[in-house]
């Protein structure tokens, strides 16, 4: 054995589920280079921060966490940046925090292990270029989840929303081929897991020049093993009928789909560059729910967008309300240097106060419709997957293929295995059940 092979690498993820693919990709790439994962910072003779862009507050959050580290690393522990911030800011980082010695943007994971040597032995180094083939085709990720696989499948975004910081950090958009995918499937499958979560920053616009978005979920679907597919997450306009039929078609496609809506004004959708109206939006929900009966819907919600007036708030409270989400991410707006938003006049700001008090009641207005819903299901059996013990001592976490989280009691021994129950309480968003029907073991679990 090399010293290397007794090196330990930490990786922290912030962010959405591409950075949690992206970590576990790195860290795939770096366990076979001789790297043991281990799980504390002040054990680890690499660090890895993998970043998130998104809003400001976001990256604060990775500021704090990395003057943290800078006192936790052992001795000759060298600590690198990656992902979307990493991409942002570049060798500003390099500038601001001398204890950081390696800058890695989303592209450019294929040189980590030679990146962390040269830093091992002194260098400092900011990765920052786009690569348009890049898929990491030939990676292994080591994955974090046991009972559900990420599965990237289109890396970059072409869409330009005016507030969004995605198109600089991640580049542009290019879809892997859908034999690789099949085959990541199957792995996965070998390897235990029987769900899948198909990832892109506009998934279903997917096309690697001869299959659509469509043609992937039916090949994905007939995978053997494969029992749930998701996928996240999509833009209403690709939604075409193709892709609709193919998701009413294959038994595994979950009765679930988040459908970032952003506003429900179009004044305001306009100027965010969404590409549809709040009638057009309304119309993808309703196309949707058509073609697959017991379809959940959660969104993405932003607040106080540049020019958004009291009536236009109105509208997204009136969408929300309408469409009857069964969840609702809401944020407030936050500027982005470099997005098309920045060039909004500033009388256009919307005051922070004015943000604060309509995201506070758009939170509210989503809790109580999520909970008039939920009541409305008690009662009712779905089948669950279990995922892992709950934060509670001694019961299990477990979803339904419509997305509902369900706590219930059992042994670590169900982990990924299915299950049926009956909905027996809620807390207005999670659900307590009782098991009607195990099923166990899983036809393909190892
Ligand atoms: N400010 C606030 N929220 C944002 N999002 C994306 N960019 C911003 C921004 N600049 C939200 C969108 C997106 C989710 C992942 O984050 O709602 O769907
Ligand atoms: Fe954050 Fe977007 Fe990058 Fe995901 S793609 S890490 S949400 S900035």
């Amino acid at each position: 054995m090399t010293s290397q092979s007794e090196s330990t690498v930490y990786i922290e993820t912030y962010g959405c589920q591409m950075n949690v693919s992206d970590s576990e990709l790195m860290l795939g790439k770096l366990e076979a280079s001789g790297y043991r994962q281990v799980d504390a910072p002040d054990v680890a003779d690499v660090i890895l921060v993998n970043t998130c862009a998104i809003r400001e507050h976001a990256e604060q959050r990775v500021i704090g966490r990395l003057g943290e580290i800078k006192s936790h690393m052992k001795r000759g522990a060298i600590l690198g940046v990656t992902g979307c911030m990493a991409q942002r800011l570049g060798p500003a980082i390099l500038e601001r925090a001398s204890h950081v010695s390696l800058v890695i943007g989303p592209d450019g994971y294929r040189s980590l292990p030679l990146l962390v040597d040269n830093a091992r032995r002194g260098a400092r180094t900011s990765s920052t270029n786009f690569d348009l083939e890049e898929q990491y085709e030939d990676f292994t990720p080591r994955r974090f989840d046991r009972v559900k696989a990420w599965i990237p499948v289109q890396r970059g975004c072409d869409y330009r929303c005016t507030y969004c910081i995605v198109p600089t950090t991640r580049g542009s958009e290019r879809s892997r081929k859908l034999d690789d995918v099949v085959r990541e499937a199957e792995s996965v499958v070998a390897e235990g897991m029987s769900e899948v979560v198909l990832l892109g920053q506009t998934v279903n616009s997917y096309n690697d020049g001869v299959n659509d978005f469509g043609d992937l979920l039916r090949a994905i679907g007939g995978v053997p093993g494969i029992m749930r597919l998701r996928f996240t997450s999509p833009h209403p306009n690709d939604f075409s009928d193709r892709v609709i039929s193919a998701m009413a078609e294959t038994d595994a496609v979950c009765e679930h789909v988040h459908l970032p809506m952003q506003s429900g004004s179009s004044q305001v959708l306009k100027r965010m560059l969404r590409r549809y109206t709040r009638e057009k939006y309304f119309e993808c929900a309703a196309r949707l729910r058509a073609a697959i009966p017991g379809l959940s819907l959660t969104t993405d919600v932003i607040v106080g967008f540049p020019g958004e007036t009291d009536e236009d708030f109105e509208e997204t409270l009136s969408a929300v309300r309408e469409i009857g989400f069964d969840d609702a991410y809401t944020f407030k707006f936050s500027l982005r240097d470099g997005t098309p938003a920045t060039r909004f006049p500033a009388s256009e700001t919307v005051p922070d106060d004015v943000a604060s008090d309509r995201l506070a009641r758009l939170i509210e207005s989503v809790r109580s419709n999520v909970r008039d819903r939920n009541l409305r299901l008690l009662g009712q059996r779905r089948e669950v997957l279990i995922e892992k013990e709950a934060r509670r001592g001694g019961l299990l976490q477990a979803r339904t293929r419509d997305f509902k989280t369900v706590i219930l009691p059992g042994e670590r021994s169900m982990i990924g295995s299915y299950a049926t129950v009956e909905l027996t309480g809620t807390t207005g968003s999670t659900f307590t059940g009782a098991v009607v029907r195990e099923r166990k073991p899983l036809p393909m679990a190892v």
